[in-house]
């Protein structure tokens, strides 16, 4: 499997491989996306079967804009509108009522009543959607439960030898700059629930909606989102979170300045400036990193829980749950 580099042409390609039922991993501003179109049931079946993703997992169905939302959802409550106008496109994705009119296979919902959806903000995704005119779904671009891609070579790395040179591609579009997965939102309950805290940050006092969130929903056993699991977005190393020194046989993975005295350890760092936007943007590429170098133990700094670093230890303690 080769990775093509995103552009205008090869776009083009990849939205006719979409278009005859290939699958398509393309770069969002959160992480890379394995993408398919959401009618095709066939394609959808092998983007589950590519992944390794139990089905009861349903995917997110990525559109172009607010006309393709209307045709596939229907009752959209008015704080969620207030959400569409504010960040969208961007790493929000709204669950929503389905209509069953729509053509956005079963497969792909999980025989849910309802859908996610999410219009993403990054060039490259808005134009394949754009071609191809029609919703994708697209689940992050990694074998199910593992860290999510932010390069085109994890998809590699991850998916490489599960698909076919001949229907299906790889669009390289750099590194992704959010590094995390979206926020989930569900309006189809009795209130709007954060059901995976992600790249924006939407507090309980958020000017436009009244959220909920779950509290330490990272330690839930029963899904409330099929996703939400315990075990997601492992390395295969073991996590030691909120550590303030490495201990021996560990890799210290730090946040703003080292502790002093560490020299004679493996250390990385994911944000020198304690920056909580570049260490998400570092997480899950740094920690394939230290997965590639066989690293057994990471002890890693405690990371303030705030703005988007309630998504980085939500992943964190997720990760260390094994
Ligand atoms: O940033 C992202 O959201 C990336 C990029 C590629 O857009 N995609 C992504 O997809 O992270 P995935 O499949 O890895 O995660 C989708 C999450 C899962 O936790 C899934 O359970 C939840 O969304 N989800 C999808 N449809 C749902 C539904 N109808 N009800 C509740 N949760 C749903
Ligand atoms: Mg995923």
């Amino acid at each position: 499997m080769k990775i093509y580099k995103a552009t205008v042409k090869n776009i083009n390609i990849a939205a006719k491989l979409l278009l005859k039922g290939g699958i398509v991993s393309f770069p969002t501003e959160t992480v890379y996306g394995l993408g398919a179109l959401a009618c095709n049931k066939e394609a959808i079946e092998r983007v589950y079967k590519v992944k390794g993703r139990p089905k009861n997992n349903p995917l997110i169905v990525h559109v172009y804009n607010l006309e393709q939302i209307l045709s596939i959802t229907e009752n959209i409550p008015n704080e969620a509108y207030k959400l569409i106008r504010k960040y969208w496109p961007g790493p929000l994705t709204l669950i929503l009522k389905y209509k069953n009119s729509s053509n956005i296979s079963s497969i792909a919902r999980a025989n849910l009543k309802t859908v996610a959806v999410r219009i993403p903000n990054h060039p490259v995704a808005l134009k394949l959607l754009k071609v191809v005119n029609q919703p994708l779904i697209a689940p992050s671009a990694n074998i199910s439960e593992h860290l999510s891609p932010t390069k085109a070579s994890h998809v590699l790395k991850d998916l490489g030898n599960n698909l076919n040179e001949k229907k299906d591609m790889i669009l390289d579009g750099g590194s992704t700059s959010i590094g995390i997965e979206s926020t989930v939102i569900d309006f189809t309950g009795n209130k709007p629930t954060v059901l995976r805290p992600g790249g924006l940050n939407i507090t309980p006092t958020n000017k436009y909606v009244k959220v909920s969130y779950i509290e330490s929903n990272a330690n839930n056993t029963t899904p409330i989102s099929p996703g939400l699991f315990k075990k997601h977005y492992a390395p295969n190393a073991s996590l030691r979170l909120n550590a303030k020194f490495p201990l021996k046989g560990e890799v210290w993975l730090g946040f703003g300045k080292d502790p002093k005295n560490i020299d004679n350890f493996t250390k990385m760092n994911l944000s020198l400036t304690a920056d909580l936007d570049e260490a998400a943007m570092n997480l899950f590429a740094m920690l394939r990193l230290l997965d590639k170098k066989n690293i057994k133990k990471i002890a890693i700094k405690e990371i303030p829980n705030k703005k988007i670093g309630i998504a980085i230890n939500d992943r964190l303690i997720r990760g260390s749950s094994k």
